[in-house]
C-alpha cells in the first residue's frame, strides 16, 4: 500500500519514533564535527529514486531541506518552485498535476494554498505524497522537526531519547494560532503525546473552532479555564486557558457529552506546574488574513521576557521565518534552539523519505493507525464545505472533486470536511431514491448511507429539487415540518 503523509495523524506514535531513531542514526553516522545537529556528506541508499518538490507557495527551509535530504540519501530531485511557471496558472487542477508528475518521480512533496490540496494529491497519485503545507491547515513534517527538537531537549535534561518524554511537558504555543498550519499539526501531536498545552495567542489569532473541536473529539484534549487552572496551580499560569489530555497518551479518549473530569493524578500534575518547558513562537501569517482582518497587537519574545523564573528551562522554538515576534537578542541565549530545529529538517526528512520509499524495510507497519474512525459520507449533491479556502470549494477543483465528510457526531449529527476539517451541522436530510427530505436530521440513521443526502438547511434541499416528506405517525418530528411556499 502506498503511504502518504498528509496529516500528522497519518503516522502512528511508533512510526514517528522509528523516523526519529533513523534520524538519530543519520546524525551519528553523518554528523558534522562540532555540529551534532547537522548531517554532511552523501550516502547511496536512494540512488534509484527521484523526489519531486511541487511548491505553489513560497518556501526556503521546507523545500531546500527536503531536496538536501534526498541528495544526501543519494537520490535525485526535480523541482517546480515557482507557481507562476507551472501549469496551475493555466488552470490545471491538483489531480491532473500529480497524475502527470507521478510519472517523473517516486515521491511527491507538495505545498499548496488550498486547504486539503495535499489530500487530493494523495488520492490521485500512485506514489507517496508528503504535505509540505496546505494553506492554514497542516504542515506535518514541520511538526516532526518540532517534536524531534523537543525530544532532543528532553534527552539533554536526562530523559531517554523517546517521544514518551513529551508527556507532561508544559508547552506554550505563541502568536498566530489561527492561521498558522505549523501550530495546528503540532497541537494535535502534543495532544496525542499528552503534553500540557498553554495557548498564548495574539488577540484575534486564537485557535479556530475546528481545531478546538478536533482536539476534543479526536484526542480528548479539553480546555480548562483560568479559574479552573488557578484553583489547581500554585503559580498562576500566563494564559487564560490550558489544554489537557487523558491519562493514557497512547489511547485516544472517547468523547463524551459530560464535562471532562480531571483525575487525581492530573490535578496533582497541574498543581506542580511551575516551569514552562518550551515556547513555540510563530509569526503573524499576514498573507492569510481575510479581507478587513487586522491584527494590531502581536506578542514578542525577548530575553527580558524570559527572565521570569518559570521560563528558566524553556526551550524557544520557531518554525521560521521570523519577522518581529522573536527578538535577535535570543540568538545568543542557550534556550533559543530555532536554528537547530531548522537544521534537524534534513535528518528528519531523510528518515521520512527512507521510510516512505522503503529504503529501510519495516519502518512503517501495515497495521491500521490508532486514530478515531468515523463513518464517511460523500454525495453528488447537498451539503458542501463552507470554508472558502477548502480545496473542494475551488472553481478548478470542483470540476471533478466531490465534497466528502466524516460523521464525527452521529447524534446531532455533525459532519467534518474530510479535506479541511471544518465542521458542519446539517439542518435537513433527504433520500436520493425518493427525493424527499425532512428537517428531523436525527433520523438520518434510518436511511441507507448510499441513499442519504445531507443539506445545509431546508432551503438548500428545496433548491436541489427535493420535496418535504409528508408527516407520518411513525415520524413525529415531521409533524412540525412546514411546507414550502
Ligand atoms: C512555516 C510555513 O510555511 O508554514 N515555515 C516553514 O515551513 N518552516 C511557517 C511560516 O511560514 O510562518
Amino acid at each position: 500500500m502506498t503511504r502518504s503523509v498528509v496529516s500528522i495523524d497519518d503516522l502512528s506514535n511508533s512510526e514517528i519514533e522509528a523516523v526519529f531513531r533513523l534520524a538519530d542514526q543519520y546524525l551519528s553516522e553523518m554528523g558534522t564535527p562540532g555540529k551534532p545537529f547537522r548531517v554532511s556528506g552523501r550516502r547511496g541508499d536512494a540512488e534509484q529514486y527521484i523526489l519531486a518538490t511541487i511548491f505553489f507557495e513560497p518556501s526556503t527551509r521546507t523545500r531546500l531541506s527536503f531536496e538536501s535530504a534526498m541528495l544526501r540519501l543519494g537520490g535525485e530531485i526535480i523541482s517546480s518552485a515557482d507557481p507562476n511557471s507551472s501549469s496551475a496558472v493555466k488552470g490545471e487542477t491538483v489531480a491532473d498535476t500529480v497524475r502527470v508528475v507521478e510519472n517523473y518521480a517516486d515521491l511527491l512533496v507538495i505545498r499548496h494554498p488550498y486547504e486539503g490540496a495535499a489530500k487530493v494529491a494523495s488520492e490521485y497519485a500512485s506514489v507517496p505524497v508528503i504535505n509540505a503545507g496546505d494553506g492554514s491547515h497542516e504542515h506535518p513534517t514541520q511538526t516532526l522537526c518540532d517534536l524531534y527538537t523537543l525530544r532532543a531537549a528532553q534527552s539533554q535534561k536526562g530523559a531517554a531519547p523517546s517521544i514518551d518524554s513529551l508527556r507532561d511537558m508544559n508547552v506554550v504555543l505563541w502568536g498566530d494560532l489561527h492561521h498558522g498550519r505549523t501550530v495546528h499539526s503540532l497541537v494535535y501531536a502534543l495532544a496525542r503525546f499528552g503534553a500540557r498545552i498553554i495557548p498564548l495567542a495574539a488577540p484575534g489569532c486564537e485557535f479556530p473552532e475546528h481545531v478546538q473541536q478536533r482536539l476534543a473529539r479526536d484526542y480528548g484534549c479539553y480546555p480548562l479555564s483560568r479559574k479552573d487552572v488557578d484553583s489547581l496551580a500554585e503559580d498562576a499560569l500566563p494564559a487564560d486557558v490550558l489544554y489537557v489530555t487523558p491519562d493514557q497518551p497512547h489511547q485516544l479518549a472517547l468523547i463524551s457529552n459530560v464535562w471532562f473530569q480531571l483525575s487525581e493524578k492530573q490535578q496533582a500534575s497541574i498543581r506542580s506546574m511551575k516551569n514552562i518547558d518550551a515556547f513555540y513562537s510563530t509569526r503573524l501569517q499576514r498573507e492569510r488574513l481575510g479581507a478587513g482582518e487586522q491584527v494590531t497587537e502581536y506578542p514578542v519574545i525577548d530575553s527580558q521576557f524570559l527572565k521570569e523564573k518559570k521560563y528558566r528551562q524553556a526551550q524557544v522554538l520557531h518554525p521560521l521565518p521570523r519577522v518581529d515576534e522573536l527578538s535577535y537578542d535570543l540568538d545568543q541565549d542557550q534556550r533559543g534552539v530555532y536554528f537547530k530545529q531548522a537544521s534537524y529538517g534534513v535528518p528528519v526528512r531523510m528518515a521520512l523519505v527512507a521510510a516512505l520509499l522503503e529504503l529501510q524495510p519495516g519502518m512503517f507497519s501495515a497495521e491500521p493507525l490508532h486514530r478515531r474512525q468515523y463513518v464517511s459520507y460523500r454525495q453528488r449533491e447537498g451539503l458542501i464545505c463552507s470554508n472558502p479556502r477548502c480545496v473542494t470549494c475551488q472553481e478548478t477543483e470542483r470540476r471533478y472533486l466531490l465534497p466528502k465528510f466524516l460523521i464525527v457526531d452521529e447524534n446531532v449529527p455533525i459532519l467534518r470536511c474530510a479535506y479541511c476539517d471544518h465542521e458542519h451541522q446539517p439542518r435537513a436530510v433527504g433520500r436520493l431514491s425518493t427525493r424527499k427530505f425532512t428537517t428531523a436530521v436525527d433520523q438520518w440513521k434510518q436511511i441507507h448511507l448510499q441513499d442519504i443526502v445531507f443539506f445545509r438547511d431546508e432551503q438548500q434541499a428545496i433548491e436541489s429539487g427535493f420535496q418535504p416528506k409528508r408527516p407520518s405517525r411513525s415520524a413525529p418530528h415531521d409533524a412540525a415540518l412546514k411546507s414550502p411556499q
